[in-house]
């Protein structure tokens, strides 16, 4: 791969995908709303920002126009599918994806876990619509590619930059509805760009690519997984009606340290018995659901998530059901992952 841009170097070739998002909004697309997210095309996201042309050279593929709300994980297998058949290719040293914020955690991860490559793959969106004044969907995308294109960004999985931080995606999470610094990740990002060039502190130390034990090759359909939150009086009939409605998982986020109140327990305990698993997650936004501590897992035969959100515990066991359903099996690979 050729080195960041120096004169007289040749410039990486970065492949930008498109799948829509308030990167891709515009306020003028609308007048019910403030504005329509996934208006523009990934080409007139790139003709916005010309100084990319200094950083790297420059393709574009056009996969989805969507808003994030509205991606599922059929969806974010194709992504997968389509940014490991652009890593493959010899000609292409990075691929960017440009995504909505609203759900560009769970897609980031999916690709974290799926996609087998050490080129850089980097996921990029942005709080404000491209006709917004101060957008800062120009300013990402042109982070995003100068973290891309630089060759320190190699074999650390699918990374998320957001202003000037870089995030591994699996730590990632959207934590405010609207400001422009939205992202954090419980122990920081893995680095920032400094003068345009990415600085890191720190690797990820959890599995990815190729060393995640889910293919995708081997994954047609992902498993049925919900995600239950309880709150006060969740009635314990919601945890039958997703068993009845052939769910193969179950992520509870419970309050603090993943706590389950004993009617939801109970229903949980049925599921499980009906082959249901369940990984008992936390609603809090940061922390650890160590498997035995305040609850018996061992007992419940359920799963702990660690420090991964519901939502994310619901991507990984989604495509870990795909090849087992042991809970001890599935407590390696959250263990792990
Ligand atoms: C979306 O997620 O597609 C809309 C919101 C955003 O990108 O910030």
């Amino acid at each position: 791969m050729p080195t960041a841009p120096t004169s007289g170097q040749p410039l990486p070739r970065i492949v930008v995908v498109g799948t829509g998002g308030t990167i891709a909004g515009s306020s003028a697309a609308t007048t019910t709303k403030r504005y329509q997210a996934g208006v523009l095309g990934v080409a007139d996201l790139l003709a916005a920002v010309p100084s990319l042309a200094e950083v790297a050279e420059i393709r574009c593929e056009q996969l989805y126009q969507i808003d994030s709300v509205e991606m599922d994980l059929p969806r974010q297998l194709d992504l997968a599918r389509a940014v490991s058949r652009l890593a493959a290719e010899d000609d292409v040293d990075a691929v960017v994806v440009t995504h909505g914020t609203d759900t560009l955690e769970e897609t980031a991860y999916a690709l974290h876990l799926l996609v087998d490559t050490d080129k850089p793959v980097v996921v990029v969106g942005a709080m404000r619509p491209a006709d917004a004044a101060g957008a800062d969907g120009p300013g990402n995308l042109l982070a995003a590619v100068r973290v891309a294109a630089h060759p320190t960004s190699r074999g650390l999985g699918a990374l998320v930059v957001v202003g000037e931080e870089i995030h591994s995606a699996r730590d990632v999470r959207k934590e405010h509805t609207s400001r422009v610094d939205a992202f954090g990740s419980l122990t920081g990002p893995l680095g920032e760009l400094a003068g345009g060039v990415p600085r890191y502190a720190h690797i990820p130390a959890r599995r990815h690519g190729a060393a995640t034990a889910v293919t995708l090759a081997a994954i047609d359909q992902p498993a049925a997984v919900e995600v239950l939150v309880t709150r006060a009086e969740l009635p314990p009939q919601i945890v039958d009606a997703v068993v009845a409605s052939g769910a193969r998982g179950i992520v509870h986020a419970g309050p603090g340290a993943g706590n389950v109140p004993e009617r939801v327990a109970a229903a949980l305990d049925r599921a499980r018995s009906a082959g249901v698993v369940v990984v008992r997650s936390s609603r809090v936004a940061w922390g650890t659901v160590a498997r035995g501590d305040a609850f018996d897992d061992d007992g419940h035969d359920f799963v702990a998530a660690a420090d991964l959100g519901p939502y994310k515990a619901r991507v990984l066991l989604a495509l870990a059901l795909t090849i087992t359903d042991d809970p001890a099996r599935l407590q390696q690979i959250f263990d792990t992952h």
